[in-house]
């Protein structure tokens, strides 16, 4: 096992990555000191791994209460945001009650929020079950659900108190689920770890066969990754902007084909090669960089063109992003493969040439 440190002054947690983990109450111990919790999860993991978990916290007095929500990005609204609220007054849980998410990002992301409102604030457990929430979402605070006008519009920076990754949950993750979770990974080495960009090229075929040493390695450096971009910029006045490569463009094909439709991840993939396209027109890397980077993405099983919403509805969506600033819309973009930076004045011209060369169609 590693635990890695979210450095965060008082509010600082661990991360353990490791397989086993889900039977080792005693990691979960300090972050449990009354007798009750609740575990929010869905439809898909309750079966797999909530007994599991259930039976563990018992282990150490904790009596926890099972919230069963429907699986899917569809329901990460205000509707099923809801039902955990409910329940947690239904079972008369107190401001001591910890919440823990045990499930994958749309989980994670859910009750967090709920554990940030639900009377002001209540302790918060992550133990993410998919790849993506175990080197993404389940690390930084970022909690939320969708509006039907956009992706995660409504939410609140709320960290948790420990993240648990336990890698053998991934055994039963479904090969087009784990490919999503690459889609992040890969996202680290082009924003700011070039050898792990390296590694990942030389290792794909790993990662996918799930080899436990290789995904133990990928997880625990996307976590230091972004551990230490939290810690520099915890509520993204700067640097932690760089953690939405290729999310601008894929944040609008998720809403715009509807919730569900395309993966997290997926829609990161192909939104990932719209912004490595821009950075192209814009003189910053090379048609050789941009199709190395769509060499790993293909490899990893992930799409690399985008849908043809059309550019019209593309900019409508995008209008939307979290990182417009005085109306206009901001790209991450690439200085090189690497390195990453934001960009508010692309001009309209070259966005233009990438969205009509990148959707579903032929090269530009
Ligand atoms: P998800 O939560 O929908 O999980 C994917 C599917 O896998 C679901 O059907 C789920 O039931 C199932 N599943 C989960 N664990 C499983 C397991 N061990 N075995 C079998 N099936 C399992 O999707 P996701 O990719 O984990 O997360 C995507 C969400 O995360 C999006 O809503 C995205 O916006 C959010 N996100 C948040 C952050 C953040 O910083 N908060 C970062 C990245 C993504
Ligand atoms: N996934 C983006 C962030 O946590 O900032």
């Amino acid at each position: 096992m590693q635990t890695l440190t979210v450095q965060l002054g008082e509010r600082s947690y661990p991360i353990h990555i490791g397989s086993g983990l889900l039977g080792q109450a005693e990691l979960l111990q300090p972050a449990l000191p009354r007798k009750r919790a609740a575990i929010v999860t869905d439809t898909t993991v309750a079966p797999l791994y909530l007994e599991k978990l259930r039976q563990t916290l018992r282990g150490i007095d904790v009596i926890a209460i099972p919230i069963i929500l429907p699986d899917g990005e569809e329901y990460k609204n205000s509707v099923t945001l809801n039902l955990i609220y409910d329940a947690l007054l239904t079972n008369r849980c107190e401001r001591t009650t910890p919440l823990i998410a045990l499930g994958g990002g749309v989980i994670g992301d859910m009750a967090g929020y709920a554990a940030a409102t639900y009377l002001r604030g209540v302790p918060f457990i992550q133990i993410p079950t998919t790849l993506l929430a175990q080197v993404d979402s389940s690390v930084g605070g970022k909690t939320g659900i969708n509006h039907p006008l956009g992706k995660n519009m409504i939410g609140a920076f709320y960290q948790p108190q420990l993240v648990l990754a336990d890698i053998d949950t991934l055994n039963t993750l479904p090969d087009n689920e784990l490919s999503a979770g690459i889609a992040e990974v890969i996202k680290y080495g082009l924003i700011r770890d070039l050898p792990f960009f390296e590694w990942l090229e030389q290792n794909m075929g790993k990662l996918l066969a799930r080899d436990t040493e290789a995904l133990q390695y990928a997880i625990a450096r996307s976590c230091l990754n972004k551990a230490e971009v939290v810690a520099a910029d915890e509520r993204e006045s700067g640097e932690r902007a760089l953690l939405n490569l290729g999310h601008t463009f894929g944040h609008a094909i998720e809403s715009g084909m509807g919730y569900g439709n395309w993966l997290h991840g997926e829609g990161v993939a192909a939104g990932t090669i719209m912004a490595a396209d821009l950075s192209q027109r814009l003189g910053w890397i090379g048609a050789q960089d941009v199709a190395r980077i769509c060499g790993l993405f293909e490899r990893a099983g992930l799409p690399t063109v985008a849908p043809d919403l059309g550019a019209e509805k593309y900019l409508e969506l995008m209008g939307l992003d979290k990182k417009v600033e005085g109306g206009k819309i901001r790209f991450v973009l690439l200085r090189e493969i690497g390195r990453a930076v934001v960009c508010g004045d692309v001009p309209e011209m070259l966005l233009q040439q990438t969205l009509e060369a990148c959707c579903g169609r032929v090269d530009g």
